[in-house]
């Protein structure tokens, strides 16, 4: 069973599921895919931060979409750092039932905003989580930056797309360079849509074959302190 801790299978406006439907199909076909603990994270971006009108309907929807979840959805939102989100109380983006928030590196220049977003992440008391630093142009150039970013005891978290080459061959090996070589400590989905869903089980059968035993923590919620409630160990033992 799998926990993953970032999708966006709730419609909040971004490039995510687009509607309800959308969304629960998106959720039931990952339990169908073993996810029993699947985290709803809606980007917060410089131009569509999360204002209160659009908390208020980000929260009504998941709750939509949780009703047809056939798992154990959660809320948090996946932070693309910004100066003004340095002014902010991170708490409101918190990984529901954890201490973590989770961010992003930029895909294009330096990854210096990330660094300061997860200190101030870490002066309010919570543990940052590194979003797919495999994918950046910063970690891409310089993979000595994952290496920072990990030494000051930050989660980093790969995306499965990524193990699986997706995103070509270039981040694939990135990625699995830091799988293989203990650097990330999380592998999760980002699913986004139908033809990027939320699957995990094809990265975790290919690191399975590469790291073995050492498999197991990136992908149970382990790194992060999640549990599965006792309704997701049952829907996933039903198959749900
Ligand atoms: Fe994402």
């Amino acid at each position: 069973m799998f926990v993953d801790c970032h999708s966006h299978v709730v419609p909040s406006g971004d490039d995510g599921a687009a509607t309800i439907d959308d969304g629960r199909a998106l959720c039931l076909s990952a339990a169908r895919h073993g996810t029993s603990v699947l985290f709803a994270t809606p980007h917060v971006w410089p131009h569509l931060p999360l204002t209160a009108d659009r908390e208020r309907a980000v929260r009504v929807a998941f709750e939509q979409v949780r009703a047809g979840a056939g798992l154990e959805l959660r809320l948090g939102f996946e932070l693309t750092p910004t100066r003004a989100l340095l002014a902010e109380d991170p708490h409101r983006y918190v990984l529901e039932g954890t201490d973590r928030v989770l961010l992003e590196v930029d895909f294009v220049g330096s990854a210096e905003l990330t660094f300061a977003l997860a200190e101030h992440v870490e002066r309010a008391g919570l543990r940052p989580v590194i979003a797919h630093p495999e994918r950046t142009e910063a970690v891409l150039d310089d993979p000595a930056v994952a290496d920072e970013l990990a030494a000051r005891g930050w989660a980093l978290q790969v995306n499965a797309s990524s193990l699986t080459g997706r995103h070509g061959p270039d981040i694939e090996e990135l990625g699995w360079s830091l799988v293989e070589g203990g650097v990330a400590a999380v592998v999760a989905s980002d699913g986004h849509r139908t033809t990027r869903p939320a699957h995990l089980d094809e990265a975790y059968r290919l690191a399975r074959e590469r790291i073995g035993e050492r498999t197991s923590s990136l992908f149970d919620g382990s790194a992060l302190g999640v549990t599965p409630s006792r309704t997701a160990v049952r829907a996933a033992s039903q198959g749900a």
